[in-house]
């Protein structure tokens, strides 16, 4: 059963990046939102080892106090980095699949030392399924800048350490993001800094965004889109720079997988699982080969197990 699940996933996988691919060979993908350049030379990337090594070399880089325009526009950017740097032994990054609803590994996610969570996601009503701890949140501008979220005053991102992301174009200096990022996020995020003094809240330099993107077209035999990796990703490779253990839950889908595209809400879309705007079908083809625990933890359980950077030396 797990076995043949595994071969229709990879299968479905295959089909989406073939279809996007297309696309692009067919002349009929004029966008290029962000104007993403890519030398089509680059050396490919298999082995896991060497798509290991190319995640590693993507430094964590988050906008620091002393970056201009925000220097000089006094937003208070905290000086101790995201939780002081701190090293863990085991982590868990819980995307918001529907899959999750009724998985009961709430209380597996909890017993990890450090817990990662995206947007919006709750744990209030669902702790069985998700748990209740959350260390870090990675979120996308959206989330910030648009008032339904209320990101100034629910309690959900309060007294966790958050990662912002929102994309710039390829090529753009910090001055020019600030100026045309994707989402108005800069005024709210100057806001949160001076209401809250000990907020743990950073955004990640866009840059990382590209260096990401590289690799997954590095590591891929299609054209993917040119857009930024999905929070998941980011989430995921944020969590490999620091800790020695990463355990992901149903990011590669699980035979609950369902058309339900997150745990805590009833809207049903099958993309939400293989990729619409995000060029997530390679991302999860790509962390399904990182992984090293057995098949029917992976296609049973929804789990994937991934070793830390620090585990490996490139
Ligand atoms: O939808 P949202 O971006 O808030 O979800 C957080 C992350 O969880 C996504 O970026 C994606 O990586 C992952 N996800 C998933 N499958 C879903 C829904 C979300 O892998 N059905």
């Amino acid at each position: 059963r797990t076995a043949k699940f595994k071969e229709l996933l990879l299968k479905e996988f295959h089909r989406v990046l073939m279809g996007d691919s297309k696309v692009f060979t067919s002349g009929l993908d004029v966008h290029n939102t962000y104007d993403v350049k890519y030398d089509s030379n680059s050396p490919k990337k298999s082995s896991r080892e060497e798509v290991m090594c190319a995640l590693k070399s993507v430094e964590l880089r988050t906008v620091t106090a002393d970056d201009e325009p925000f220097a000089r526009l006094g937003f208070k950017i905290p000086r101790a980095p995201l939780q002081e740097q701190r090293h863990y032994n085991t982590c868990a990054v819980v995307t918001s699949a529907g899959a999750l609803l009724g998985s009961e590994l709430g209380e597996f996610i909890d017993s990890h030392d450090m817990v990662l969570r995206f947007n919006n996601a709750p744990t209030e009503n669902y702790t069985e399924s998700v748990g209740s701890k959350t260390t870090f949140r990675v979120l996308n501008s959206q989330v910030v800048a648009k008032p339904e979220f209320n990101f100034m005053e629910d309690p959900l991102y309060r007294n966790v350490s958050i990662i912002i992301w929102d994309p710039a174009n390829y090529t753009s200096t910090l001055e020019d993001w600030y100026h045309h990022p994707d989402y108005p996020l800069f005024p709210i995020y100057k806001k949160l800094l001076d209401r809250y003094k000990n907020a743990d809240v950073h955004l990640l330099n866009p840059q990382v965004l590209w260096a990401l993107w590289s690799v997954l077209q590095d590591t891929s035999p299609y054209r993917l889109r040119r857009n930024p990796p999905s929070s998941g990703f980011i989430g995921l490779w944020f969590a490999l720079h620091r800790c020695q253990r990463v355990r992901m839950f149903e990011y590669v889908p699980s035979a609950r997988a369902t058309r339900r595209c997150h745990y805590h809400a009833p809207a049903h879309d099958a993309a939400c699982t293989l990729g619409a705007w995000h060029p997530l079908a390679h991302e999860k083809t790509l962390a399904e080969r990182l992984r090293d625990n057995r098949d029917v933890q992976v296609f049973q359980q929804g789990i994937i197990d991934v070793p830390g950077f620090r585990t490996i030396t490139c």
